[in-house]
């Protein structure tokens, strides 16, 4: 199964990356987590030391593997031919990181291309990457991405089994959820799913719902938790978060997510 989280900045994509990851390898699937954010903080919200992700390069900064698997580099300059069948099938092995006997993270970074519409070498490799991923890892890969689904593009969205949108109960958050859908079943992702995050009061929820979108989606609530920021704050992962409101709300994202499996 492949799973894509998107939505509008803060409104927990992150954390709900990371619980569900949690949930999932917990249940015995194997989980692959990929960042392709260009402030990776993933590794952060799995609790993985800080040695540890303070040394994670994302591979579209990794300057020296770009250059060695491409040819060229970022700042070679204009004009300049790179290979865009890099090889990549070591790289899950070379890049991951371990989180627990299923879980397994790689930090990819940010996949936008620039507004020039340049194929950088980075986006390239990154591209080549995701894609050999969405193949051929076994069980789930999670991607959370800050970029919408068309900085995917054709020949790499259309590998997502399922999207997720997280969205605060804003009509802004969910306008943007709104647009991420249609341009998400434009690159035939089979399912979408809301995720209403944050929510303090449940009866306004299905009313903004109304306004925002004319098919309301398949949608899970989850509450706002107090516990989720302090811990965020204190710098701890979300396994921490086990005995909140919202660890169970995400819970049955999981139970949805697997049914039939
Ligand atoms: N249900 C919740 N209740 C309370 N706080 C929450 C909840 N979900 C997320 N948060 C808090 O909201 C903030 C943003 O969360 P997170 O980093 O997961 O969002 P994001 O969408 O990944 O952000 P970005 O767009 O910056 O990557 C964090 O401080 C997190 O602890
Ligand atoms: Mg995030």
């Amino acid at each position: 199964m492949r799973i894509i989280v998107t939505g509008k900045g803060g409104t927990g994509k992150t954390t709900l990356a990371a619980s569900l990851g949690f949930q999932l390898s917990d249940l015995g699937y194997r989980v692959t987590l990929l960042d392709a954010d260009s402030y990776p903080n993933l590794a952060q919200s799995l609790g993985l030391p800080r040695e540890v992700s303070e040394k994670l390069v994302p591979l579209t900064r990794n300057d020296e593997l770009i250059r060695e698997r491409t040819g060229a580099a970022p700042g070679d300059g204009w004009g300049l031919f790179f290979s865009l069948t890099p090889k990549v099938d070591d790289l899950v092995e070379k890049l991951g990181v371990k989180v627990n006997e299923n879980m397994q993270l790689v930090v990819v970074g940010g996949i936008e291309e620039p507004k020039e519409g340049c194929m950088c070498p980075a986006i390239a490799l990154a591209k080549v990457f995701l894609r050999h991923v969405l193949l051929t890892q076994r069980d789930i890969v999670i991607v959370d991405s800050e970029a919408g689904l068309e900085a995917f593009g054709r020949g790499l969205a259309e590998y997502f089994d399922t999207g997720i949108c997280v969205a605060e109960p804003t009509i802004k958050s969910l306008d943007a959820c709104r647009k991420i859908f249609s341009m998400s079943e434009e690159l035939d992702v089979k399912e979408n799913i809301l995720v209403v995050n944050k929510v303090k009061e449940y009866s306004p929820v299905e009313k903004l719902l109304g306004r925002v979108f004319a098919d309301i989606p398949p949608f899970f609530v989850a509450h706002y938790d107090p516990l989720v920021e302090r811990n965020e704050e204190s710098g701890l992962g979300v396994e921490n978060i086990r005995n909140s409101a919202f660890w169970r709300d995400v819970e049955s994202i999981s139970k949805y997510l697997i049914r039939g499996r």
